[in-house]
């Protein structure tokens, strides 16, 4: 299962991309909650993370690694996971890219391949989570079509989460 793009090669991780997922999860904005970063003792290691790709199911629903075609290096990823807040079986759009790749369009760019093969997958709908802070994803958010639905969650901690959806 591959998605190409313009720019990028959309496909499933490789346990050599161990390292890059580290790297983001060590970049995360100290507001994402502790289980999605680094903990005090250093875990998850690469190596952890390296058994986490070897463990994980193929399935339709799944992150994919976003790989830049001219280069070859891998600088995030994008995707579906399963959905906590539509009807059962709509899946939320995911995405996370290095720092120094953002601001290129490559979120919108790798979105938008993954929309389409939502669409083409028979899903009518699908949704995303964003805190209010991250202007970033909501902003690539919005420029995808997603609109928000119903009331945010409150979230003294980490930031009130806002839940969008996109009719397909
Ligand atoms: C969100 C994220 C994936 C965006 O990736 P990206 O490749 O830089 O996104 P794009 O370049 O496609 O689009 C970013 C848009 O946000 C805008 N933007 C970025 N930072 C902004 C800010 N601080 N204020 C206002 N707009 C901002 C950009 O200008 C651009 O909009 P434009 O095309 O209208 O100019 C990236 O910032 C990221 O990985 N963040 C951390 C992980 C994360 O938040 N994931 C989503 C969880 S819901």
């Amino acid at each position: 299962m591959a998605l190409e793009t313009n720019r990028l090669l959309l496909r499933p991780w490789r346990v050599a991309d161990a390292a890059v997922q580290h790297e983001l999860w060590t970049e995360r904005d100290p507001r994402v909650p502790a289980h999605r970063r680094i903990d005090a003792d250093g875990h998850p290691t690469v190596a952890e993370l390296a058994d986490r790709i070897r463990a994980e199911p193929p399935s339709p629903i799944r992150l994919l690694a976003i790989e830049r075609r001219s280069a070859g290096d891998v600088v995030g990823y994008c995707g579906l996971i399963d959905g906590r807040r539509g009807a059962d079986g709509e899946p939320e759009l995911a995405f996370e890219l290095l720092r120094r790749s953002w601001g290129q369009g490559y979120a919108t760019e790798a979105s938008l391949a993954v929309l389409d093969q939502a669409r083409s997958s028979g899903y009518h709908r699908l949704w995303a989570t964003v805190r209010d802070w991250n202007t970033a994803s909501r902003r690539v958010l919005a420029k995808l079509g997603f609109v928000e639905t119903g009331h945010p969650e409150a979230d003294a901690v980490h930031g009130a989460m806002l839940f969008v959806t996109r009719q397909l």
